[in-house]
């Protein structure tokens, strides 16, 4: 299966510079903004009806993917998805593809991954965005609600790491998987993303000599419509900014530089990682 990756023996930075200089037949040329291009990546956005997972895919599109499959619950998606499609057709980008499918259905992730795969001939990019957020007292925090926020945001960010990274395996491809954390303290969310953390690192350590890569992005507070409910007020918007270094709630857009960058070869070594975009609420 051929690919478009920039190896790492192509020399790039220092060592293009010292091979141009025993070698006047080539033309110096800017590569870094090439090495986050993700021309012809193929890429799976979990939870990405709307929200962070729909910028996340739009990202991947506008940085060069020759297709983006968003898999969110509702049967048919929402009028801000097809909002995006619409725009990304007129931009001339990629294919914004949707799937209803629930990430907490094991099968049905890793049938989905192998579709994706055996249309597409290839995979790059996964990233587990899906997530439900039930906030409660600690003391009084009922079993089934606690088991479903484990089910959907830990196992459905295990299945879908599964469904694309058994398809970079069968491909024997390069390939980034994103798992979408969080630092909230809260206690069956917090715990649940806590467990996508170690498993980015354990995922990281075991994938790596498949040349797969899993890292982890946790997002501070960003303005979407699971934050509707914590910031609904003028009050408590107001005393969520005065908790944030940069005095602000995030807008969606702003994860898309660090999702693309980790989506692509500017990130080549850069595993087992979290990246935290929080407007510096975490360095407190
Ligand atoms: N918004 C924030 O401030 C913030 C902060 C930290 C982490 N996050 C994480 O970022 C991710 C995206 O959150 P968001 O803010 O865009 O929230 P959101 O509620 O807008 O989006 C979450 C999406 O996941 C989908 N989803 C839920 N359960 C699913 C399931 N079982 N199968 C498939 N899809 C399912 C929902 O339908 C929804 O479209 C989540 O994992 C969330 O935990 C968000």
């Amino acid at each position: 299966m051929s690919t478009t990756y920039i190896s790492p023996l192509v020399p790039l930075g220092v060592q293009a510079a010292f091979a141009a200089r025993s070698d006047p037949a080539i033309t110096p040329t800017p590569k870094i903004l090439q090495e986050f291009e993700l021309k012809d990546r193929v890429g799976l956005v979990t939870g990405a009806n709307r929200g962070l997972g729909l910028e996340m895919a739009l990202a991947l599109l506008e940085a060069g993917a020759r297709v983006v499959y968003c898999v969110d619950l509702p049967e048919e998606p929402g009028d801000e998805w097809q909002a995006v499609r619409a725009y990304v057709e007129r931009m001339g980008a990629g294919r914004l593809g949707y799937v209803s499918q629930n990430v907490a259905n094991q099968k049905a992730m890793w049938d989905l991954g192998q579709m994706i795969g055996d249309k597409e001939g290839r995979f790059d990019v996964g990233i587990a965005a899906a997530g439900i957020a039930k906030v409660m007292d600690a003391l009084d925090y009922p079993k089934e609600e606690f088991e479903q926020v484990l089910e959907v945001n830990t196992g459905g960010a295990l299945f879908t790491a599964q469904a694309v990274g058994r398809q970079m395996a069968r491909f024997g491809t390069p390939g980034s998987i994103i798992l979408i954390a969080s630092g909230s303290p809260t206690v069956a969310y917090g715990s649940s993303k806590s467990a996508v953390l170690q498993m980015a690192r354990s995922m990281a350590c075991e994938l790596g000599p498949k040349h797969i890569r899993v890292n982890t992005v946790s997002p501070g507070y960003f303005h979407s419509p699971m934050t509707i409910p914590l910031l609904d007020s003028p009050a408590a918007l107001a005393h969520c900014n005065s908790l944030i270094p940069l005095g602000r709630v995030a807008t969606p857009s702003e994860i898309r530089g660090v999702v693309t960058w980790l989506a692509s070869d500017a990130s080549t070594y850069c595993t087992g990682s979290d990246i935290i975009v929080s407007g510096g609420l975490h360095a407190w």
